[in-house]
């Protein structure tokens, strides 16, 4: 049993009013909700949502602790080179489950682990300062992409190897390993024409799905994260997640929750983690949740311009920025908190005679506090009519955060069906990639320029 709780009471209409949800909209939504499951089961026995098994396997586990075990102690620094779903579920795993602050420990605190960066932008003034801190003998670069054409980590790559030549010589290959489609695109057929070492991405298993592969597992497992429990974790949520009744099954509920807000006209979803660690959990699920949900067309084709907004923020910080807007702007978004029940650290807070005024911190602790001030915000929320879930997990550790990961995959997965939209595709992301390739020259988008001088060049363009 994996412990995590969806508690939803706030955002029912018998609490939060007219934006809240009604017992008989949920009921309505059996019907459609059993289709969309059955559906999903029947494209899982087909081989064709291989996202599900990817915790069950348990090669990719053994590959990676040999490679851990033969290569961990090399390296000073793993650089992630990958964008979008080739970067986000590390960087919020690694957030989540190695030391805040490990990147800045030294290497015995680390336990002579490698500190971790992913590099998921080409700002030249960030790439090159990166590059120019890392000790190319004690770096390993890990170059992350599906297609293995993406033009961010294509660049990168290019950059960080010739680096790499330049200072080692041949043996540079050595500081790289490619992690890819199994069988076609550019990183592939490098692999293996030029010998780097490389792992495969499954057929079927799109960016944003693909952390439980070697795309998370690998670097993960460098740093030191326990990836057996992280697989672990997905397992034991697994069954509650195949559970039929929308009503008994976390992810189809907060789907079915979220789906109906946004009928509703609150389109915004806002994910708010209370928790340092969690923080980047929002990024990964902004990902998630918009790329698979915002579409132009539906499954049968018709016009539909429909997704929810992902927003994140963060707690207490954003309570600071983001919260006057959310209690008392406009009726269009909800809030899912994500809180951990024990932070896993606690300090008190100690009298100070000369400030009476803040006698009343005396002997509390600080977890005290930020759990008040999650509940009052979302008591604050509640009372405004702002509908608000919190999601709860018992503490962050691997076997939560892979549960953790694996419900907002099938949430995502189950959306789709409700939002009637595919959710592994990306056609709105493709056009932008392509007009990119374009105006860098790329062979077979002569067209694509031609298109973007009509958009961009042609047109009066109006500036200050
Ligand atoms: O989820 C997705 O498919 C995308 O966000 C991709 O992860 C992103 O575009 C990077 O693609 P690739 O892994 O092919 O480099």
């Amino acid at each position: 049993m994996d412990d995590i709780k969806l508690d939803y009471t706030n955002m029912m209409a018998s609490v939060v009013g007219e934006y809240g949800i009604h017992e008989d909209e949920l009921e309505a939504l059996r019907p459609q909700s059993e289709e969309i499951h059955h559906y999903l089961m029947t494209r899982r026995e087909n081989g064709f949502l291989p996202f599900y098994e990817l915790p069950f396997n348990t090669k990719i586990l053994e590959e990676i602790s040999t490679l851990v075990e033969e290569i961990g102690g090399r390296y000073e620094n793993v650089v992630v080179l990958g964008i979008g779903g080739s970067a986000l579920g590390t960087i919020a795993l690694a957030q989540a489950l190695c030391p805040l602050y490990h990147n800045l420990m030294d290497s015995g605190q680390r336990g002579g682990r490698p500190r971790l960066f992913v590099l998921d932008n080409v700002d030249p003034m960030g790439f090159s300062q990166a590059l120019d801190i890392l000790d190319p003998a004690r770096t390993l670069y890990l170059v992350i992409s599906k297609s293995g054409s993406t033009v961010e980590t294509m660049c990168q790559f290019l950059i960080a190897r010739e680096r790499m030549e330049k200072a080692l010589g041949a043996g540079y290959r050595e500081h790289f390993i490619l992690i890819t489609d199994p069988i076609s695109g550019p990183l592939r057929r490098l692999a293996e024409s030029e010998g780097f070492r490389s792992f495969s991405i499954p057929e079927r298993v799109g960016g944003r799905f693909s952390v439980f592969t070697a795309v998370g597992l690998l670097p993960l497992a460098l740093v030191g994260v326990n990836v057996q429990a992280l697989l672990q974790g997905a397992i034991a949520m697994s069954e509650r997640v195949t559970e039929p009744d929308i009503m008994k099954n976390p992810a189809y509920l907060n789907a079915a929750l979220q789906f109906l807000a946004y009928r509703k006209g609150l389109k915004i979803s806002v994910m708010m983690p209370y928790s340092d660690r969690l923080r980047d959990m929002s990024d990964w699920f902004r990902q998630i949740w918009a790329e698979s949900l915002g579409k132009k067309n539906g499954l049968t084709g018709d016009l539909l311009h429909i997704g929810p907004t992902p927003v994140k923020a963060l707690g207490t910080t954003d309570q600071h920025s983001q919260v006057q807007l959310y209690v008392e702007g406009p009726f269009d978004k909800s809030v899912t908190f994500l809180i951990p029940e024990n932070y896993g650290a606690d300090l008190i807070i100690p009298a100070y005679p000369p400030a009476p005024s803040l006698s009343y911190l005396e002997g509390k602790s600080m977890a005290d506090l930020i759990r008040s001030e999650q509940q009052a915000t979302e008591v604050a929320l509640t009372k405004n009519g702002r509908p608000n879930c919190t999601i709860s997990i018992p503490e962050v550790t691997p076997e939560t955060l892979g549960a953790l990961v694996y419900m907002f995959e099938v949430q995502t997965i189950f959306a789709g069906g409700l939002f009637k939209v595919n959710p592994l595709d990306q056609p709105g992301v493709e056009e932008g990639k392509e007009f990119t390739y374009a105006l860098m020259g790329r062979p077979g988008f002569e067209k694509k320029k031609d298109e973007f001088e009509r958009w961009y060049n042609d047109i009066r363009r109006r500036s200050l």
